[in-house]
């Protein structure tokens, strides 16, 4: 190699050594910057990071204060629900006192009658002065009385019986077999006091030999709902109506038809009757509680099923199918 070439590659050499070195430059620069672009990264991760564990903490204490009142609201619901079955047992029992009332008050005043009578017997004996005829006349009084009052205390223990049978299967809720229209009868006479002053009819029609072992307190509470439901909501007062019970067997099943021929329930209403809180009388003291319970006692304690038609201006109809026998 002479002086010229070797000047040549000299210089070829320390160009490239520029370059190299300005590369090297650039590559430390880079890795200073992508260093820096990192660390930001990783304080915005932390960042990040923070923000989603308060939100979490945040979310989870929204949550607990969710369950925390979404179980106040359902044992609300349920003391509701309680209040409400009370309701229907003290909507019995008014009828209950005011049904025992009529026999009991005539026997009283037939009992005080026969007192005085007596009294006016043993007087004029004590004087001597009995005549035939006042003799006679006491004994057809005393016939007469003993009769009439027989007759009343019968009624009255009757219909303590029979109130008491509904009173305690509805406190109870007790199994046994009985005839549903008889039930059923004994439950609309307990409600009789409700229509003494209106113009509607309520008719329990069917087949008294349909026996079902089952719960009466429940059928008891469901009938009292329906037949409540429909004084207060079907007919305007003062207005005829008539409500009805039929029963009858159906394949292994009891069918209780119930139907009044009120206003009826409008179709934007008909799907939400048995929700509860769901009614249209809420500023009379409604609850909407009454269609959810009757709803849970036919499906659950009873196993059967209800379903309702209804159609403005004609009435409503609920069909109740139950079986015939369940266990306890
Ligand atoms: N026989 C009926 N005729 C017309 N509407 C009815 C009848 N039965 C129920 N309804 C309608 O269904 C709604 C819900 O009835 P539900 O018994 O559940 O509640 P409520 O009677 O309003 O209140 P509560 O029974 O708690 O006192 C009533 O508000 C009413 O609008
Ligand atoms: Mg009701």
């Amino acid at each position: 190699m002479d002086i010229t070439e070797a000047a040549i590659t000299l210089q070829r050499l320390t160009k490239e050594n520029r370059i190299l070195k300005k590369k090297l430059e650039r590559s430390e620069l880079d890795c200073v910057r992508s260093e820096t672009i990192r660390q930001k990264k990783e304080a915005l991760l932390k960042t990040v990071i923070a923000e989603i564990q308060d939100s979490r903490a945040v979310l989870e204490k929204k949550s607990s204060d969710l369950e925390k009142a979404f179980n106040e609201l359902t044992l609300m619901r349920d003391k509701l629900v309680e209040a409400e079955k009370m309701a229907a047992l003290a909507t019995l029992v008014a009828g209950i006192a005011h049904e025992i009332n009529t026999p009991v008050g005539t026997s009283i005043t037939l009992a005080s009658t026969l007192a005085d009578e007596t009294k006016a017997l043993g007087t004029a004996v004590a004087q001597g002065q009995l005549k035939r005829t006042d003799f006679n006349n006491y004994l057809e009084i005393a016939i007469e009385s003993t009769a009439l009052l027989m007759a009343n205390l019968t009624r009255a223990g009757e219909l303590i019986q029979s109130f008491k049978q509904v009173a305690v299967d509805q406190v109870i809720l007790e199994h046994r077999t009985f005839s549903v229209k008889d039930y059923l009868e004994e439950v609309v006479n307990s409600l009789a006091l409700h229509f003494k002053k209106t113009p509607l009819t309520l008719n329990v029609e069917g087949d008294a030999s349909i026996h079902i072992d089952s719960y009466p307190g429940a059928i008891a509470q469901v009938a009292t709902n329906l037949v409540t439901n429909s004084l207060t909501h079907a007919f305007q007062s003062g207005t005829h109506g008539h409500i009805r019970f039929d029963v009858a067997q159906y394949q292994d099943a009891v069918l209780i038809e119930y139907s009044d021929d009120g206003c009826g329930i409008p179709p934007e209403n008909l799907g939400k009757i048995f929700d509860p809180f769901f009614t249209t009388a809420y500023h009379q003291g409604g609850t909407g509680l009454g269609l959810h319970i009757v709803y849970n006692l036919v499906t659950q304690k009873l196993h059967g099923r209800i379903d309702v038609q209804s159609q403005v201006n004609q009435g409503t109809q609920f069909k109740i199918l139950l079986p015939l026998s369940i266990k306890p």
